[in-house]
């Protein structure tokens, strides 16, 4: 190093006293480039300094700042000024916490603090630099639901499993009786009627556990599908008239039927299961009071950040869906009902048993769709289904089962 290139670097990093002011300038010009914000207080927290990313972070100029308690930092409620006896006492300290900005809004911040001395070692203020940590917690929240995501459709999927195999052995056993059962009663000679009731009786209970176990099996996703193309608005003409006999006076449907749906490749029947689960559930949360059921149909573009937001979108291609939404007024779901209510077995209901929701799951998921669920307590719940919308010429029927 030459001794000119020399002079030049001790001049930068050690001034002599003719360059003082040219180095606090280029301290200060180094201190305001930073991202990071910087505030300098006096010992009774008065702020004397601060560089553009503090001010910028909290929402200031820097002019709005100096000359303020760097209480204006601070959240309502936690403006706690040290005294100066405090400050002495302190060294170094390094905290995360919550700042609130000049709109009032809550900033998330790292914060490093020293203590300032002057020449004789007495503080004399405090240095504090600020990280905002805005977009790490976004991150970190975003992680967290991921990973939450992941598993609740592992446990789902295990659950799946699970269920599938039961369902299997079941039906078995549930098809050979109800053969013995048609069997004897075939076979009774005519004056034992006393029998036949009891015959009767074991193949009305063999046929409801038969349905329970399709439920499980349509959750499961075993279900066998006869799929062709589907109109949906078709799917639910079809059962209005029996769902509005059934609704009574108290429940006012709505209907807000898309026109011109591109067709969906389904099995009509397991549609209608959806659609009747679905519409019950509605009915059920409205209860004794007095509300309104609306059912819309349409065709929507699902973009990758809006299958995010829904349940089975993970795999999903983004692209156009033809959706199926039953919206009710009624009681609405807190955040721990609504984390479980795909959970086969999950009720909240006296004589429920939890398992339409877990065949809904199970037969969207074997048609390629996705569901979304809003609800708010006490205001309602909408849930979505959304089928990929297939090109109108195809007319051929498509087998998807398993
Ligand atoms: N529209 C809705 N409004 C409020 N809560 C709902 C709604 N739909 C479902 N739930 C909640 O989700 C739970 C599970 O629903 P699911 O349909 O799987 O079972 P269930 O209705 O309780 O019984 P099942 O359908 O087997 O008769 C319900 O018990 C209820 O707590
Ligand atoms: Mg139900």
């Amino acid at each position: 190093m030459s001794d000119q290139e020399k002079k030049a670097l001790q001049a930068h990093v050690k001034p002599g006293p003719g360059h003082l002011e040219d180095a606090l300038r280029r301290l200060e010009k180094a201190v305001e480039t930073m991202q990071l914000g910087v505030t300098i207080t006096d010992i009774a927290g008065k702020i004397v300094y601060t560089n553009s990313a503090e001010a910028r972070i909290h929402g200031y100029t820097v002019d709005e700042l100096v000359g303020r308690d760097v209480s204006v930092f601070c959240l309502p409620g936690y403006r706690r000024s040290l005294s100066s006896e405090q400050v002495r006492r302190m060294k170094s300290w390094r905290r995360e916490s919550m700042n609130v900005r000049k709109d009032g809004t809550l900033l998330p911040v790292a914060l490093m603090s020293d203590v300032v001395l002057d020449a004789r070692d007495q503080p004399i203020g405090v240095v504090t630099t600020c990280e905002d940590l805005t977009e790490a917690k976004r991150a970190e929240a975003e992680r967290e639901r991921l990973q939450i995501r992941m598993q609740q459709s592992q446990k789902l999927e295990s659950l799946a499993v699970l269920a599938g195999g039961v369902a299997h052995d079941f039906n078995n056993v549930l098809t050979r009786i109800l053969g013995h059962a048609s069997l004897i009663l075939s076979e009774l000679p005519p004056p034992a009627s006393h029998v036949l009731d009891k015959v009767a009786e074991i193949q009305n209970g063999a046929l409801r556990l038969a349905q329970l176990t399709n439920q499980l099996l349509a959750f499961a996703g075993n279900g066998r599908y006869k799929t062709e193309p589907v109109n949906v608005n078709d799917i639910v003409k079809e059962l209005t008239h029996l769902i509005e006999v059934a609704q009574g006076r108290r429940v006012r449907l709505q209907y807000e039927l898309g026109s011109e749906l591109p067709v969906i490749i389904a099995d009509p029947v397991q549609l209608q299961q959806v659609f009747r689960h679905l519409v019950t559930n509605a009915s059920e949360a409205i209860g004794e009071d007095e509300g309104v059921i609306t059912i819309r149909t349409g065709t929507k573009w699902a973009s990758r950040e809006y299958l995010a937001t829904t349940y089975l979108g993970d795999d999903a291609p983004q692209g156009k869906y033809v959706f199926l939404e039953v919206k009710d007024t009624g009681c609405g779901m807190d955040p721990e009902t609504k984390a479980k209510i795909f959970d086969p077995f999950f009720t909240t209901k006296f004589t429920g048993r939890g398992l339409g929701l877990a065949a809904v799951m199970g037969i969207v998921r074997g048609h390629g769709g996705v569901i979304r669920v809003d609800s708010v307590p006490d205001q309602g719940t909408s849930v979505l289904t959304l089928f990929p919308a297939r090109p109108a010429f195809v007319t051929q029927p498509v087998e998807v089962g398993r």
